[in-house]
């Protein structure tokens, strides 16, 4: 098999997925720039202007007849993926603790950050299996590191509930499909890219969009043999 990979990336109209892609495509890999709007076509545009090998695709991750298309779709035209970032993600209730949670908040913020993850990954993971190759990397947070909340102080009404719970539970979906796949050489892992200034993580965010899309790219592009099942940060393994 060549080494150019096709990689896949939820999310990549903005933010750290349009950088998870410029970065991996900066490597010669052909990728898939996935948005939930047609206007997301526009920062596919942007990244073939500066020479590289981007297409995009539609994909609304809550949208099970997009995760059909979507994999027809690669199937039709690669017969393969290699790489998946699963990258879209919602904080909806930055503010809110978990007594005064909408119910809708909680609700789409699951269905975005844990179970579309999860879906997508189950229709698009035979590509992988098919080639015995895949190197998936769910972007979480240590914002759900169980560790970090069963850390802080006891009085605490931590905030952000539903994004804490969404992550929490992306991290065991990584430990789940990391032992089903292994069999297939396909890694597995999930990542919190640190805090980075995105629309999500704002102007006052420590870290810049390369510096976030680090990590990831290195998960995504992991030699035979490499961790599976694991939570990194800053290129190094930390607590669930
Ligand atoms: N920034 C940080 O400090 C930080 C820290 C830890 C983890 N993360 C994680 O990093 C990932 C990327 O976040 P970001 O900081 O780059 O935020 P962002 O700039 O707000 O980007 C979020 C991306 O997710 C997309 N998205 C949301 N719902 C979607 C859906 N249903 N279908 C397809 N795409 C959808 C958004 O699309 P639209 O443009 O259409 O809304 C956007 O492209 C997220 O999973 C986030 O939780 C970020």
């Amino acid at each position: 098999m060549s080494d150019k990979k096709i990689a896949l990336i939820t999310g990549a109209n903005k933010g750290l997925g349009q950088e998870i892609a410029r970065q991996l495509a900066r490597q010669g890999h052909l990728v898939i720039m996935s948005s939930r709007r047609e206007s997301g076509s526009d920062s596919a545009d942007k990244l073939a202007t500066e020479g590289l090998n981007v297409v995009h695709l539609l994909l609304d991750v809550n949208n099970r007849d997009d995760i059909l298309s979507a994999k027809d779709w690669i199937e039709e035209e690669f017969n393969r993926l290699d790489i998946l970032v699963n990258n879209a993600g919602v904080l909806m209730d930055r503010d809110a603790t978990l007594s005064e949670l909408p119910e809708s908040d909680l609700r789409m913020t699951l269905e975005t950050n844990t179970i579309s993850p999860l879906l997508l990954t189950q229709h698009l993971a035979p590509l992988m299996m098919k080639n015995r190759y895949g190197r998936i990397v769910n972007i979480s947070s240590t914002m759900g590191s169980l560790n970090d909340m069963a850390a802080s102080p006891p009085s605490s009404a931590l905030t952000a509930p539903a994004y804490r719970l969404s992550k929490a539970a992306l991290n065991a979906v990584t430990i789940l499909q990391a032992k089903e796949l292994c069999g297939y050489n396909i890694l597995v892992n999930a990542v919190c890219p640190g805090w980075v200034r995105t629309d999500m993580g704002g102007l006052n965010a420590p870290l810049s969009v390369e510096q976030g899309a680090k990590t990831p790219v290195w998960l995504a592009t992991l030699p035979e043999g490499g961790p599976t099942g694991k939570f990194f940060r800053n290129m190094k393994e930390i607590p669930w």
